[in-house]
């Protein structure tokens, strides 16, 4: 990785925390451009991480072996009708991290020739905690597929899916997921409330709790589902309430949400 210069178009919030994360493993920061219209966007990525700010998306995509496009959906056809050229001449990786783009409008503006990387990460990877799934089109090499996994390793887990309408799963599961357990972190205090603890040490332990179990899942070498059955001892507390779960049709539940987010995400894919 040390080798390629990785050039970002869109100075934004997943520009700025996968730069932090590929300048804390060692990459280094001359390797490192970014475009943006805001020179205050720019300008605040080259101070914090000392990397290199492009007058223009051509001036980034000329020097890029990597090309990461961190710009929102609605501006990406524009933005890449305007880098056609550019990416033309110098044929970098291009990565895209745009929810709903799918790698055909690549292929179609940037040329048929073009080696494409489809992301979908998720918002942890602000923090340093992401989940992506990604997806590359046949003309990637496998150089380039480690690349690929180098950049957004960066910021959390990065794993291959092989067929494109796995990202819509992706999107499902890992993509809208954090708002998932953030309802249940909700659902937890609110009810810790209920039952007579004050907000915020509902709000600790719920927060520790979940923290807790993921580390747990984490760091086991058994499934969630036997992590479960231990906790659960028979005619204890934890039955009680996984039998209440249970009885109200939770699995159910979190399946037909999971069905519901991957046929919007498909919709949402054939609107763009
Ligand atoms: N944030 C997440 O957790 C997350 C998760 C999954 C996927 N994504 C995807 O990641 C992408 C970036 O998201 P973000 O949260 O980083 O968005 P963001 O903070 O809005 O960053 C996008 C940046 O691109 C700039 N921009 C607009 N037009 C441009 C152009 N023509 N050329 C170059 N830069 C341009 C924007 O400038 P202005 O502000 O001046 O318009 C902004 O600074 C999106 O496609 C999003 O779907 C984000």
């Amino acid at each position: 990785m040390n080798n390629s210069n990785i050039a970002f178009i869109g100075a934004g919030n997943m520009a700025s925390s996968l730069i932090g994360g590929l300048v804390q493993q060692g990459c280094q920061k001359e390797k490192l451009f970014v475009s943006d219209p805001s020179a205050e966007q720019r300008q605040r990525l080259v101070d914090k991480y000392g990397v290199n700010a492009c007058e223009d998306n051509h001036q980034a995509a000329l020097q890029a072996d990597v090309l990461v496009l961190a710009v929102k959906p609605q501006v990406m056809k524009e933005v890449l009708k305007d880098l056609n050229r550019s990416v033309k001449q110098k044929q970098p990786l291009i990565i895209s991290i745009a929810a709903g783009i799918p790698l055909a409008t690549f292929s179609t503006l940037l040329g048929e020739k073009t080696a494409v990387v489809r992301c979908m990460p998720n918002t942890p990877s602000l923090v340093g905690v992401g989940a992506t799934g990604m997806m590359a089109n046949p003309n990637v090499s496998e150089a380039q597929k480690t690349l690929a996994e180098q950049v957004l390793g960066a910021v959390g887990v990065a794993l291959w899916v092989n067929k494109e309408a796995q990202i819509d799963a992706v999107t499902a599961l890992s993509g809208s997921g954090p708002a998932y357990f953030f309802l249940l972190m909700e659902s937890m205090i609110a009810a810790g409330e209920a039952l007579g603890l004050d907000t915020e040490t509902a709000k600790q332990l719920t927060l520790q709790t979940a923290l807790g179990a993921a580390t747990m899942a984490q760091q086991s070498d058994v499934p969630p589902s036997t992590l479960r059955q231990r906790v659960t001892s028979p005619g204890g507390t934890t039955e009680q309430a996984l039998k209440t779960f249970e009885d109200g049709g939770f699995r159910s539940l979190v399946d037909a949400a999971l069905t519901a987010a991957d046929k919007r995400s498909k919709e949402l894919a054939e609107l763009t």
